[in-house]
């Protein structure tokens, strides 16, 4: 492990229809199949609060605030540090996490304006100190990304339906964010499952 922090903390993130969350299901198969203990969590939807938050932001008419919305996530990313991430890496368990603190950097910071020097901050009370091991970054171009939507037919939740000018944005911020860091790896979402699962693979090797 490359920190003093317990355990290995793996986040996925990337706009909405990047493939992130079948690529977190594939991970944490092929890891359990290879005798490794790990917890699929994500946010929003890890913790009690988060499952509430999500059903409440899908039924929103109107967005929120961004600063509303960004303190939302907050409460909830604390609630998920404490009550479910940080208890299993102190045993030892590998944690995948399906969004994390970059997905607000990204969404309500770069692409809704809120200071980005305010929700670090926030996000590192929320996460008592605690960073990810490995950010699994999948880049997808959102026009590739809305086709996804439009072929799987469903009701759009209330994010999708801000279209490709506002995901445009939400990449931008990604890519900002994670040109500075050194724990980042960036797989092409055009790729097929089978390639980013291997990618993704290969890459927990070093850690391991
Ligand atoms: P998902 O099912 O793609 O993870 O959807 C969750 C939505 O919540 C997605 O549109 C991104 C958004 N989101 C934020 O805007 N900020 C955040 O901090 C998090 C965790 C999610």
């Amino acid at each position: 492990m490359k920190n003093k922090q317990k355990g290995i903390f793996i986040t996925l993130e990337g706009i909405d229809g990047c493939g992130k969350s079948t690529l977190a299901n594939n991970l944490v198969t092929a890891l359990k199949a290879d005798n490794h203990s790990v917890l699929l969590t994500k946010e929003p939807g890890g913790s009690k609060l988060g499952v509430t938050l999500r059903q409440l932001l899908n039924e929103q008419q109107e967005p929120l605030d961004a600063v509303s919305e960004f303190l939302l996530f907050a409460a909830d990313r604390a609630e998920h540090f404490r009550k479910i991430i940080i208890p299993a890496l102190e045993q030892n368990i590998i944690v995948i996490s399906d969004r994390c603190a970059d997905s607000s950097l990204a969404y309500q910071g770069y692409a809704r304006g809120v200071d980005i020097n305010f929700i670090t901050e926030v996000n590192a009370v929320a996460m008592a100190g605690i960073t990810p091991t490995l950010t699994i970054f999948i880049d997808i171009e959102p026009h590739v990304a809305a086709a996804r939507f439009a072929k799987r037919g469903a009701t759009l939740t209330s994010f999708e339906v801000r279209g490709i000018p506002f995901f445009t944005a939400v990449r931008h911020g990604f890519e900002t964010i994670f040109k500075s860091r050194n724990n980042v790896l960036r797989l092409d979402g055009n790729e097929t499952q089978e390639v980013l699962l291997a990618q993704a693979i290969e890459a927990l090797k070093s850690i391991f």
